[in-house]
């Protein structure tokens, strides 16, 4: 196949060293799960006040390459009438997108499911290029439960639809960031945990290669490997690094792109911890760095609280986040010197 050498360009700038990616791509229901925490409605120009905070803040472009939205969020606007897109690439941050349209269940197959959204993706992603995306992002949910769970058919099945979508996403000119999300919630132990990512991530890059997707213009989003949020034996940073790295070594060839990571539901400072652990073992085969949604966010929601009068202080509690996580990437954060995260 041809090679797409634009992919490439993407890929480097959404993966340039001390930046990572703001994940502000809630559907429209997950945004106001975000804003009940402040006891905000959720209401559109709710949801849009908060996007207009994050994406016109002052001075995070040192910090991000990119941000994914949601359909609704890449066709809204500013107050004064810029698109939201439009703020982003002139501060130098690519625009990406969400494309799968969340998950349903695989019949058959009791507390499994897979991600829907193929249909006519083609044409949203010609739509979604014109409105500025490079990148897309879709999101396969993998769940851990006792002896039975995920179960092969189950990863195979959502593996394949995500070699699809990746394939569409690069024939359109768009990154794909595919993003198998082992979840957090439950009781499992972290080797539990370390041999399902790795069980995932090997049939994930054997279909992705089997359907010709181009591994170069290409980023993985993975979940870290963690012991489940109820598992009674939890993991230091340094465990939880290994475990995260052994796995992609096991399973992710060397030309994918980048790895970025999302957050999971651990707290803000787990997150960055945790992704300061693993730059500090050292250069790695691909770049890595964070993708987070909740770990980001929620601090900064904390400081708006949805009043016009905190949207300096938010900003500034968002540079500060930014920041940390940069410095993380590069094994440099100070966690007990950081009274901001918590
Ligand atoms: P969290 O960082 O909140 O896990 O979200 C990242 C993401 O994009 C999940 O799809």
């Amino acid at each position: 196949m041809k090679k797409n050498t634009k992919l490439y360009e993407i890929v480097a700038a959404l993966m340039a060293p001390g930046k990572g990616i703001l994940a502000a791509d809630e559907s429209d229901a997950t945004a106001g799960k975000r804003l009940s925490m402040v006891h905000l409605p959720n209401e559109p120009e709710n949801r849009q006040d908060f996007r207009e905070l994050l994406f016109a803040a002052p001075g995070t472009e040192e910090y991000l390459s990119g941000v994914i939205m949601y359909d609704s969020s890449i066709k809204n606007f500013t107050d004064d009438g810029t698109p939201f897109p439009d703020v982003l690439t002139a501060k130098g941050i690519v625009p990406g997108i969400k494309v799968d349209l969340g998950t349903v269940d695989l019949h058959g197959f009791k507390g499994e499911v897979v991600s829907q959204g193929l249909d006519n993706l083609e044409e949203r992603f010609k739509e979604y290029y014109d409105l500025g995306a490079r990148f897309a992002k879709w999101r396969a949910v993998i769940t851990i439960d006792d002896e039975e769970l995920p179960t092969d058919a189950a990863i195979t099945m959502n593996c394949i639809i995500l070699a699809r979508y990746a394939q569409l996403a690069q024939a359109a000119g768009i990154v794909p960031m595919v993003e198998p999300e082992v979840i957090y919630a439950g009781d499992h132990t972290l080797q539990k945990a370390e041999m399902v990512t790795t069980r995932t991530l090997q049939i994930l890059f054997q279909t992705l290669m089997t359907y010709k997707v181009d591994l170069e213009g290409l980023i993985l989003k993975s979940s870290m490997v963690l012991a489940g949020d109820m598992c009674s034996e939890q993991s230091t940073p340094e465990q939880i690094a290994n475990a995260t790295m052994r796995t992609f070594h096991m399973s992710v060839p060397h030309e994918v792109g980048g790895i970025v990571f999302l957050s999971g539901g651990q707290t803000p400072k787990r997150s960055t911890e945790n992704l300061n652990a693993m730059a500090k073992l050292g250069a790695q085969p691909w770049p890595i760095t964070f993708s987070f949604s909740r770990a980001i966010e929620e601090p900064v929601l904390m400081a708006w609280q949805g009043k016009p009068e905190n949207i300096p202080e938010a900003q500034k509690v968002l540079l500060h986040v930014c920041k940390m996580n940069s410095l993380a990437t590069q094994g440099k954060y100070d966690s007990a010197a950081d009274a901001i995260l918590k």
